[in-house]
């Protein structure tokens, strides 16, 4: 059965403003637009920027659309849908009306397994973040761990254990296990596999005449995933370059931007939406 949660009196939104609560640590926008036929609709969202955390309540639009203060992408929040990149799309919860009352599906609110958090740089690019490991779990500084993180398997390095935030945040992934000696053993070597990915790539969009510069290329630890990272914007014929490359190899060839870390849930959103083979 739902768990419905009272949020408040509908009349504490006025038709065309927006509400924040704060629910078990997560921070709620709640839009009340109004349509002229009705008395208005209500429509709750999590209020964080898919794309870097930016309070999304703050953002100007009009009707369902709202703009990120930070970025300016456009996000339906009656949909969830971001209308700049799809691929990040918001996180939405159900409310409904109860004569003046308003209420949020609390299923969403389930309380998560405790587990503590710790920060850890990944990937070639250097890049540092919070990942969630369990409750019991102790890294030493530089320990080298398995994450999983939204592209897959990647190994990482422990920076230092992280006092539990005052507000929920979400982590970049979970903390699997310390490197085994088996692992260890089955690192990709990031030799001949990289360099004719890699090689192939520039060479493509050279004969193209694209404006985008490939910086590096790793293969993650599960061995499945190629990661190109690029400088410059994501244009559609990216899109139709990973095609060509993920039907050429038996990996998954993912282009990344080098300025942005992997979103924390969904797929490989970081990337040019060419990851989802
Ligand atoms: S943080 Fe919202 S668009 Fe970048």
């Amino acid at each position: 059965m739902t768990n419905w949660i009272p949020l408040g009196d509908v009349s504490e939104i006025k038709p065309g403003s927006r509400k924040l609560y704060t629910l078990q640590g997560t921070e709620i926008a709640v839009f009340h637009v109004p349509n002229p036929d009705q008395s208005g609709s209500f429509y709750a969202i999590e209020n964080s920027c898919p794309h870097q955390g930016a309070s999304l309540i703050e953002g100007e639009g009009c009707g369902t659309e709202v703009n990120c203060p930070l970025h300016d992408w456009t996000f339906d929040v009656a949909s969830g849908e971001c209308l700049d990149f799809p691929e990040f799309p918001l996180t939405r919860f159900e409310l409904k009306q109860e004569a003046d009352l308003l209420l949020i599906n609390g299923d969403a609110f389930a309380e998560a397994e405790p587990h503590t958090l710790f920060l850890v740089r990944y990937s070639v690019m250097g890049w540092v973040d919070q990942f969630s490991a369990e409750l019991a779990a102790e890294y030493s500084h530089r320990d080298r761990v398995i994450l999983q993180t939204s592209r897959g398997e990647e190994v990482g390095e422990i920076l230092s254990p992280l006092e539990s935030p005052e507000k929920k945040i979400t982590p970049a992934g979970t903390i699997l296990r310390e490197l085994t000696p088996l692992d260890q053993e089955q690192l990709p070597g990031q030799g001949n596999i990289i360099t004719q990915v890699f090689g192939d790539c520039q060479q493509l969009i050279q004969e193209r005449g694209m404006p985008t510069e490939i910086i590096d290329c790793e293969q993650l630890f599960d061995q499945q995933t190629v990661v190109l990272y690029y400088l410059g914007s994501r244009l559609p014929a990216l899109e139709i370059l990973a095609q060509e490359l993920n039907a050429r190899y038996p990996w998954r060839i993912v282009f990344h931007p080098v300025d942005e870390a992997p979103a924390s849930s969904g797929c490989s959103s970081g990337g040019c939406g060419c990851d989802q083979k």
